[in-house]
């Protein structure tokens, strides 16, 4: 594979926690012309010490993108947080992109990424690489499954409940870390060539009973598998405060996990990072006094 080492390389959202540890992986990779993209760029002034550029990127403010993508040739969008304006966020990166002459985009979807109005948060990334594609640029989407990362909200709750709320025929989840999945991208940066759609995904499937075990095992605390129906759990987490739409998001995922969606297992993380991804009970070893709560 061609090393793109020396092109001028931009990753967007690079204050997110994705975003910088993409541009510190090309700053330990020896990129020479690392851009990064901000909505503040006061946050960057460390990685400036380091001779990155740094750009203000706002994809709510189109108007501004020609100048903040300009000499740019390869592309790391980070998908937002700016969840039911996604698509024309980075709908209107895209378009800038083209506009400027970038040759390749990364961008960061999600696991079974299509338009079904009942899969969640997913549509947007669906919509976002079909506005890719459609770009006629070369691409690399990189569907990160779920963060590791995730685990140290809900896990810390069942610990102090004893007991973990899951879908009944929860078939499991290839975590993986927020850190893998950031190198696996700033390797896509550097390397990937061509049209490509790709799983980011942790070295396993993990079910909810292993987590329960593995978490057990790390506290001293015993966390029992209560599995539900779809209703029964929404409706848990309804009355546990979560906003309904909110709710239903992490539904559509845990329902992901039963249909086998999230139980894909790649080697896309070792291939574009040069290091196998770590596995979740490490991660959660790692993490043993967060799960305390
Ligand atoms: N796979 C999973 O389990 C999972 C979980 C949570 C989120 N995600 C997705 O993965 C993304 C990265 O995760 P993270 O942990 O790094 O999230 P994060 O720390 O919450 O970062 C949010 C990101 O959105 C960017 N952003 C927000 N508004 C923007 C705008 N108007 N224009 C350009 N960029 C904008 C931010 O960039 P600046 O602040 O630097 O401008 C930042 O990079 C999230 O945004 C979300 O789409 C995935």
């Amino acid at each position: 594979m061609t090393d793109f080492a020396n092109s001028p390389l931009l990753v967007t959202g690079a204050s997110g926690n994705l975003g910088r540890l993409a541009v510190e992986e090309l700053l330990a990779r020896g990129a020479t012309r690392i851009i990064a993209g901000t909505r503040d760029p006061s946050k960057l002034s460390d990685l400036a010490a380091k001779g990155v550029d740094i750009r203000k990127v706002d994809f709510n403010d189109p108007a501004s993108l020609p100048a903040a993508f300009a000499g740019v040739e390869r592309l790391l969008i980070v998908s937002t947080d700016g969840i039911g304006t996604r698509v024309a966020q980075q709908t209107a990166a895209v378009d800038a992109a083209k506009a400027a002459g970038v040759k390749h985009i990364v961008y960061t979807s999600a696991p079974a990424a299509r338009p079904d109005a009942d899969a969640g948060l997913n549509p947007e990334h669906f919509w976002t690489e079909i506005a890719i594609a459609a770009s006629g640029l070369d691409f690399t989407i990189l569907r990160n499954h779920m963060y590791a990362e995730n685990n140290l909200t809900d896990l810390p709750q069942a610990v102090a409940s004893g007991q973990l709320f899951g879908l009944i025929g929860d078939r499991g989840t290839s975590y993986v870390t927020r850190a893998d999945a950031a190198r696996a991208a700033a390797g896509a940066l550097l390397l990937a060539q061509g049209k490509t759609l790709e799983d980011v995904t942790g070295p396993a499937p993990v079910t909810n009973l292993e987590r329960a075990a593995i978490t057990s095992e790390l506290t001293g605390k015993p966390v029992a598998v209560i599995p539900l129906t779809p209703a029964d759990l929404k409706a848990g987490m309804v009355a546990a405060g979560l906003p309904e739409g909110f709710a239903e998001a992490l539904l559509a995922f845990q329902r992901d996990a039963v249909t086998g969606h999230h139980g894909v297992v790649t080697n896309v993380v070792e291939r574009y990072s040069g290091r196998k991804p770590q596995a979740f009970a490490d991660f959660l070893a790692a993490n043993r006094a967060a799960l305390q709560g």
